[in-house]
């Protein structure tokens, strides 16, 4: 299995935490954006389908949610499941509604993925992207060894693993460039950072990641000690920090 492979392989577990902890902040860009009824939709990377289900049950539309793995979804009413790669090429429209959260970031080929969403869009259909930037920044250490064990862990798992993978950790913000570069208006950005308290979800589903990259991470030559303790520290009430950012990016085209 190659890295790139395995880091963009997720569990149901980390699907489920994802959505716990995102779709608020997705249901809130839904319902501020003045969609027709019964929109024809998009979800790119869909995940375990939270999205796409949401979609379906707030506006009444007709949705397309396509992931290159669809094991994790369960059918909803509205929605249409497809196993699709983006990087083939994006479904056919006219969308009224687009969206593809914490997917064009660690697809190499995301420009020209861009390109293709964009041109599916209806006039005056919305395109929604999220995205994660990388903050890496310990506020709290319950020891003062685990800076440095801090440190080992992101190199090894971002700067090195991630970057190999071809994620762009600079893409989130950028986005909003790029909606503005393609020709799409009334573009607007929201960028949040979530603070990640030892034990709580954040810290859970970072744990749960550097479990998944494990192998990989060993095989790259981080110490298994380190690793050992990178858990614990997320694991103790007294650890805070900000692992990365989220930035939800939203434009529509212009009707002419
Ligand atoms: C980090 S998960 C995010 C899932 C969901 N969008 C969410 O925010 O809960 C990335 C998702 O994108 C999917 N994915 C990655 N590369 C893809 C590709 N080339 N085509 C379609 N889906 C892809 C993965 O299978 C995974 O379900």
């Amino acid at each position: 299995m190659t890295t790139a492979t395995t880091i963009t392989t997720l569990s149901d577990q980390q699907l489920n935490s994802l959505s716990a902890l995102v779709d608020g902040s997705t249901r809130s860009i839904l319902s501020s954006l003045p969609l027709p009824s019964a929109p024809r939709c998009l979800e790119v990377g869909a995940g375990n389908g939270s999205v796409a289900t949401m979609i379906g049950e707030h506006l009444g539309g007709q949705v397309l949610a396509i992931d290159l793995d669809t094991t994790h979804m369960r059918g909803s009413p509205g929605v249409e499941v497809a196993r699709h790669d983006i990087r083939q090429g994006v479904p056919a429209g006219p969308f009224d509604f687009i969206h593809a959260r914490l997917v064009l970031s660690q697809i190499p080929a995301r420009k020209a993925v861009f390109a293709g969403l964009v041109e599916e869009l209806a006039p005056g259909g919305w395109l929604a992207i999220a995205d994660a930037g990388l903050v890496g920044n310990l506020l709290v250490a319950p020891r003062e060894s685990d800076h440095e064990v801090w440190r080992r862990y992101n190199d090894a798992a971002y700067r090195q693993l991630g970057r190999t993978a071809g994620h762009d950790y600079g893409w989130a913000e950028r986005t909003e460039v790029e909606m503005f570069d393609a020709g799409l208006a009334d573009i607007a950005a929201e960028h949040l950072v979530p603070l990640a308290r030892g034990g709580g979800p954040w810290a859970q589903y970072h744990a749960n990641v550097s479990l998944m990259l494990e192998e990989e991470l060993l095989a790259g030559g981080l110490c298994p000690e380190v690793l050992d303790r990178y858990r614990a520290m997320l694991a103790d009430p007294g650890f805070r920090a900000h692992f990365h950012s989220l930035t939800y990016t939203v434009g529509r085209r212009p009707t002419r």
